[in-house]
């Protein structure tokens, strides 16, 4: 080829340069595309999902308003439950459970003497009040996990009232109500 003929092929692949950079930039101008600020397909971030789907946890109904004018006499007939495990008198001894007598207020694994679970060990810094009470009659192994109390719970907070209301006399000095 003479350099002519190459000077034209130069010339060709220029322009069809030129035109491929004008086109470009004309089909930009003539559609203009836009970008949302936001993605428009969200992804789930799973960190998120359980807390939506978690199922409410069921609250326990306070005894502390219904304790004044709680039945005592029916707590003690509900007490019967217990007594398989339990005694309620004073000096009255530890059977599968420990004695129970002015158990308001007392530490947790308060009987001496008695082989109490790990789980009731190391709350033995807190006293028994009568939510806790509550809460442990309600449901013994959700309140403290790995409890030998082997007793499903009483599920009226009306009959837990009367049995702590009952409980509650059992004391020299019977605790304040709340
Ligand atoms: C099947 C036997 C059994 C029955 C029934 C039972 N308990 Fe217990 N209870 C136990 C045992 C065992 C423990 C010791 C739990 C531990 O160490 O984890 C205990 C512990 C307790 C404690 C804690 C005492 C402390 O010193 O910290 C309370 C309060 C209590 N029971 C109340 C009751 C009441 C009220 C009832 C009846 C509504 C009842 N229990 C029914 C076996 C029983």
């Amino acid at each position: 080829m003479s350099s002519a003929e190459w000077n034209k092929v130069f010339a060709a692949v220029l322009f069809a340069g030129l035109i491929a950079m004008l086109s470009g930039f004309i089909a930009g101008k003539l559609v203009a595309p836009k970008f949302p600020a936001e993605t428009a397909y969200q992804v789930e971030l799973p960190d998120a999902a359980p807390a939506a789907a978690a199922p409410a946890e069921p609250q326990l109904e306070p005894v502390g308003p219904l304790l004044a004018s709680a039945d005592v006499a029916a707590g003690q007939r509900g007490s019967r439950a217990c007594a398989a495990c339990h005694t309620f008198d004073k000096g009255g001894p530890n059977r599968v459970g420990p004695n129970l007598f002015a158990i308001v207020n007392a530490p947790h694994a308060h009987a001496a003497g008695f082989a109490y679970s790990d789980v009731l060990k190391r709350m033995s810094n807190e006293p028994w009040e009568y939510e806790d009470l509550n809460a442990f009659l309600a449901n013994p192994r959700a309140y403290a996990p790995g409890t030998k109390m082997n007793f499903a719970g009483i599920r009226s907070v009306q009959e837990r009232a009367n049995v702590i209301a009952w409980m509650r006399t059992l004391a020299d000095t019977p605790a304040p109500l709340p």
